[in-house]
Order: structure tokens, then sequence, then C-alpha cells
């Protein structure tokens, strides 16, 4: 089998935060090919494009119109294939978007489906007749309010998971999914390398269409009835008979509410479903009553025990993706690491260290290899993300969180702190743009910026590409088995990888104290060998004992 997309290391692009070549604002593809040999210079294999599709953005392109078509402010096809064949000249590798689950309101097909009840494309979607004038069911939408939408012209409810203006799309029906299937097809002959399914496992729903328990928004929680339903893995299958299984692709599907158990009849060696998922145990830690928007204290011993359960839970079946961040997750360093002057270099390199010694292939985040940070807009109105508008809304207004307490769960948590443009220079707006941003620029651009790293041969990006290189150089990071260290310990997060005769030994201070680390006595060590250290280190130090530095990572190989 070849597993090359076991061996990669993807970053994510948010094309419209990435790079703008025209002065509109706003990110492009022309934009992207201008940076590609960046990326080659950091080292990836994969790109993962969040959507560049047709779309009126009521979700930045997760609503898609036509899937076949670029979203205008990118470009055009031209720009398009220009991209994917510069990006191959360089041995780069395109993973598309897929969104499947939904389409926009504006797509031909919902356009159809509305019109009339007996439309072709009627069944394209999921329509209901409401109950004792109230909807379908109680369930609400991820983005606020009812999950389903009156619509007067034929005076049925249509489900929406996401905003109303997201119709779901109706899995039972086989011509959409040939239709579906037709349309990745077209992707593929065009030579993209693969997909990054969006809430895959949201395509089946529970045809009974049940209400939910209610929770803290006073809605249904309805989701124990659209994810992982009940033909997802039929559906899946069927999608690898009739496309994946045809073309040699890297593919993940997004995940939520996905368990290990999950995941390995999702990612199984013989089940011909897909390579990986984005499940979101770890990123859903330390969320409040409210979810993400009340956020409290999280626990290393929590984050250990859910990598190792993921770690040992795919090591025969399966395989696992990696990531601290990406479009919708606050930036990782400043999320699980520490992102004052101090320690923001240290705490990124420690936290990209953890992560991409693991089992499992990882995800950078646009940004992430030079370091970016959250941004705390003052004013609601800077910010952009339809969720973080929308939730408060919700709850601020209907008085559950006050003004502050808000705006402090949104500088944690607000998907706008991933989405704030890339900042490439010292110069206006970070060199992102010459125009005005579609949503500002962190102002701590001028200090961090890819200018910057790229002249600074201890940086962060320099980091990043040698961990890249050192993934290349030794099987034993992408096939080594993991063991947990000091399960208990709530400072360290230490394990080793095994591997014929050597071991990998990784030691990590997720704290800014001085930790002392004792290397367990069944560990032997006769050589050792640093590898990488974001402090500088005495290659002869003794390690049964090593007196941490605030965020300190170091990984030998041992023999
Ligand atoms: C997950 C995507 O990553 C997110 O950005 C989007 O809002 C939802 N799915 C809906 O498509």
């Amino acid at each position: 089998m070849n597993n090359w997309w076991k061996e990669s290391v993807v970053y994510q692009i948010y094309p419209r935060s990435f790079h703008d070549s025209n002065g509109d604002g706003i990110g492009d593809l022309r934009g992207i090919t201008q940076k590609l040999d960046y990326l080659k210079d950091l080292g990836i294999d994969v790109i993962w494009l969040s959507p560049v599709y047709q779309s009126p953005n009521d979700d930045n392109g997760y609503d898609i119109s036509d899937y076949q078509a670029i979203m205008e402010d990118f470009g055009t096809m031209e720009d398009f294939d220009e991209m994917l064949a510069e990006a191959h000249k360089r041995g780069l590798k395109i993973m598309m978007d897929l969104v499947i689950n939904h389409t926009s309101d504006e797509h031909q097909w919902f356009v159809e489906a509305r019109a009339s009840k007996d439309n072709p494309y009627r069944d394209y979607y999921i329509w209901k007749k409401g109950k004792d004038e109230k909807p379908p069911t109680n369930w609400g939408a991820a983005f606020g309010g009812s999950a389903w939408q009156y619509d007067e012209t034929t005076e049925e409810y249509y489900l929406h998971i996401f905003s109303k203006k997201q119709p779901d799309l109706n899995w039972e029906n086989p011509r959409l999914r040939k239709e579906v299937y037709e349309m990745m097809t077209y992707w593929l002959d065009k030579g993209v390398n693969g997909f990054r399914m969006d809430v895959i496992n949201f395509i089946s729903k529970d045809e009974r269409y049940p209400d939910g328990e209610i929770n803290a928004t006073g809605y249904g929680d309805g989701s124990p009835y659209y994810m992982n339903g009940p033909r997802i893995h039929e559906f899946l299958q069927e999608m690898n008979r009739e496309v994946l299984a045809n073309y040699d692709t890297i593919t993940v599907g997004e995940m939520p509410g996905a368990t290990v158990e999950d995941a390995r009849l999702y990612t199984g060696n013989t089940r011909e479903e897909l390579n990986m998922v984005f499940h979101f145990e770890h990123v859903d830690i330390g969320n409040g009553e409210l979810g993400k928007w009340t956020p409290k204290q999280w626990k290393l011993t929590t984050l250990k025990k859910i990598f190792s359960k993921w770690q040992e839970g795919l090591k025969e079946e399966g395989w696992n993706s990696l990531y601290w961040s990406n479009h919708d997750q606050p930036r990782a360093i400043s999320r699980f690491g520490n992102d004052c002057e101090a320690y923001r270099v240290l705490s990124g390199k420690m936290l990209a260290t953890c992560l991409h010694m693991l089992k499992g292939t990882p995800y950078i985040y646009q940004g992430e290899e030079i370091g970016m940070t959250n941004v705390a807009f003052d004013s609601i109105t800077d910010y952009r993300d339809i969720e973080t508008l929308q939730a408060y809304e919700d709850l601020v207004n209907e008085s559950l969180v006050s003004h502050d307490e808000m705006m402090k769960g949104i500088h944690q948590r607000s998907r706008d702190n991933a989405r704030t443009p890339m900042q490439w220079t010292n110069e206006v707006h970070g060199g992102f743009t010459t125009g005005e941003p579609w949503i500002k620029v962190n102002e701590n651009y001028k200090e961090i910026n890819a200018e910057k790293v790229l002249q600074d041969p201890d940086s962060i990006f320099y980091y990043y590409k040698k961990l890249i290189q050192l993934r290349k150089e030794n099987p034993i990071i992408v096939y080594g088995e993991y063991e947990l260290l000091l399960e208990d310990d709530e400072q360290i997060y230490a394990y080793t990888r095994s591997w014929e005769q050597e071991k990998l030994l990784v030691v990590c201070n997720f704290t800014d104290k001085r930790p002392v680390f004792r290397l367990p006595a069944h560990i032997r060590c006769n050589q050792k060998q640093l590898m990488i250290a974001n402090y500088l280190t005495d290659e002869e130090e003794d390690i049964h004992t090593i007196k941490l530095k605030p965020y300190e990572a170091r990984v030998y190989l041992l023999k």
C-alpha cells in the first residue's frame, strides 16, 4: 500500500486571509501561487485549501453556490489551474475542502428545490411539515436559532444544521449522491490530490427526526440524530467505490463528536472509507457551561489522556491526524502555550515538538510557523465571523452572559483569532494587502511576521522546518509505537516512540515553571543523541534527571 499521506505534513491555507495579490483586501489564488516557494522552503508536502468555490460568503465559503466555479473574490478557474500546476511543479499536493453536508441557499439545486414541492430538485434537501405551528423538531442550529427554516412558498420547513443560508443536503437521495460523486470526479480529473471533508459525519440523518434534549441555549440537541448517523458508513463506502478508489488521494474527514471507536471504522485499513479524521476532543477541553464562550482552565493530564487514547486506539487500525489549530480554532500558542513576549516563541516551539513527534499526519495552520497569536479587538463590530456575531447576539442580548464576559470568551476562542490576515512583513497591514483588509490585521505584525522569522536562523519557522525534515529522515517519527510516561504529571508531557531497536524520547514542559523530569527506570539509555531542542542544550548532559526550563522541549534518540 502507498502510504505517502502517512509520511506527509499538511499546511492549511485559509485563502481569504493568506495573501492578496490585487489589492482588494481579500486573499486570492494568485496570492497563494506567489507564496508557493515559501511553503516549499518550509518543507510541507500537501496544502489543504479551505473552500475556493463560488459562494455568497455567509460562512466564508463554507456555503457553496457552485461547486465547479471559483469564487470571484479569489480569481478565476485559470488562476486555480495555474496555482495547481505551479504547486505540482514544486512537488506540493493540493487537498480541496469538500463541503457536501450542505450547500448555499443560493445554489441552483436549492433555488429549484424551494420553488415547488414537485420540483425534481425538491428531494435534494430535507423538507418537513411543522408540528402544531412549530418546527418539526426542537433542534438548535450551530450558529444560533432553530435548525429549521420555514419557507413560505411551499409552507414547509427545511433543515439547516448551520446557518439558514446553509440548507442540509438529503443524502438519502441516490440522484444527489451521484451528482456529488461526479463533482468530486471533476476535481480529481483536474489533478487535485484529495479532500478534507467538512462535517462529513453529519450527512446521514436519523430518519425518525426525534426531539433532542434541551440544552443551555433553550433548543434541543439534535446531534445524536445526525452525528455518525445510521447510513454514514454505507455512504462513505459508496463514495470510496465510486470515486476515491479510482485515484491516489489523501482524505480527512472533519468529524465533531467522533470517538476513537468511530474513527477505527472510518479509517480502518480494510474499511475503504477515509484515511483519517479530525476529532475534536482536545480542542474542546476547558469548555464551560455555554461551551467555548465561557472557557475554564484545562488540565495537562486531560490533554495527555485524550492524545494517548487516540494514539493507543489507532495503533493497529486507522491513522491519526494531528493538529492544534485551524480556521475554526484560536491560535495554538495563545490556547495551549503562552503568548506573552518572553514565552511566545519558546512555547510555540514546544507545542510544535509535542505534536509533530506523535504518531499521525501533522497539520500546520497558516501563521503557526511564524508564531502568530490570538487577536483581541475591543469592539464586536471588528469581528466578521458569523458564529461569533450570532453567539454575541444570542447570549448577550438574551442576558445569558454580560458583554465583558462574552468579549473575554471571544478573545480566547473566536474563530476570527485564526482568520486575521497572515503577517508577511512589517509594512502596513503586515504586507497582506495594499488595500483595506476584509478583517483587521493583528496589531503585533511589526514584531511577528514572515520576513522577520526568515532572517533569524533560531526562529520558530526554522524550528518547524527542522521538525519536518526530521520526519523525512527518521521512519521512527512516522511509524514508531507510542508510550506515555509520567501519566499524572500536570506540568510535563513526556512520551516515547519505539521502532525496531530505537526509541525516541520526547519531553515537553507545558508551564513557565522549572519542573524536574526523571527518566522512568524501564527506559534504557546506553547511547543518546539530541535530535531537536528549543533551548541551547549541552549534548552530553545526563538525562536521567533534567531540570527543565520554562516551556522547554527536547527530543532524544535512544539506543
Ligand atoms: C466546519 C468548518 O470548518 C466551519 O468553518 C464551517 O463553519 C462549518 N463546518 C460549516 O460548514
